[in-house]
């Protein structure tokens, strides 16, 4: 393992991570696109796939849009408590981030990130009732309208049910798997925003 990989520099390497983060929100592409979310569920914990949307790198910040009306929505309004966790397979990288998600439904920040999906994607936050809702057979519980090209008029009854996340990174650990010496690191993020990072057995 070469002295010069990220994963021999404490501070470089949560920039390199969080970079690779950032690029793939950016890119639409690759595998730390789509995240595992985790949250507390009463005593228990709940975890899915989700799609990351967005990154800001300088207020460590990640965006994750859902439906209002789903379980992860009650989950993070009674804890808002959260973990995202990562798994880059070509790096053999791992990337676990603690922190708070703040829900946002027809506010600015929903606004803001509304206009941005395109009407044939907006049929994600469109079912009749509840995601999660017992059906009587097969069905993605659709009215008839979204079925064929939707008009972007149509397509902002969806609006109601969209949410944004904001979920706000407040530590990272990250996990190096390699034949001549795994590497693992934390960093806690301090109030005025800056990173304490140190380094981990493995
Ligand atoms: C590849 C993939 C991407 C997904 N992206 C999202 C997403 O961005 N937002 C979302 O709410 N659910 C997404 N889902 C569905 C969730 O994993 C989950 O089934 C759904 O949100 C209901 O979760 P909940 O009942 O815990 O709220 C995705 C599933 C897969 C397989």
């Amino acid at each position: 393992m070469s002295n010069s990989s990220p994963w021999n520099h404490l501070e470089e390497w949560r920039h390199y991570s969080w970079r690779l983060v950032h690029k793939a929100a950016k890119t639409r592409k690759g595998p730390l696109r789509t995240p595992v979310l985790a949250t507390v569920d009463g005593g228990r914990s709940s975890v899915r796939t989700v799609i990351l949307r967005d990154v800001s790198l300088e207020r460590d910040v990640l965006i994750l849009f859902t439906d209002a009306r789903s379980s992860k929505v009650a989950q993070l309004e009674k804890n808002k408590k959260s973990s995202l966790l990562f798994y880059e397979y070509v790096k053999n990288l791992q990337i676990r981030v603690n922190g708070e998600v703040t829900v946002h439904v027809a506010d600015s920040v929903a606004d803001s990130y509304w206009k941005a999906v395109p009407a044939r994607s907006r049929f994600n936050y469109a079912a009749r009732l509840a995601p999660g809702t017992v059906l009587e057979g097969p069905g993605d519980g659709l009215s008839e309208a979204w079925r064929n090209d939707i008009s972007p008029e149509e397509s902002e009854a969806a609006y109601e049910n969209f949410a944004v996340l904001v979920f706000r990174a407040r530590r990272v650990e990250l996990l190096h798997l390699h034949p001549q010496g795994h590497r693992r690191a934390a960093y806690t993020r301090t109030e005025s925003g800056q990173w304490e990072g140190c380094w981990l057995v493995p």
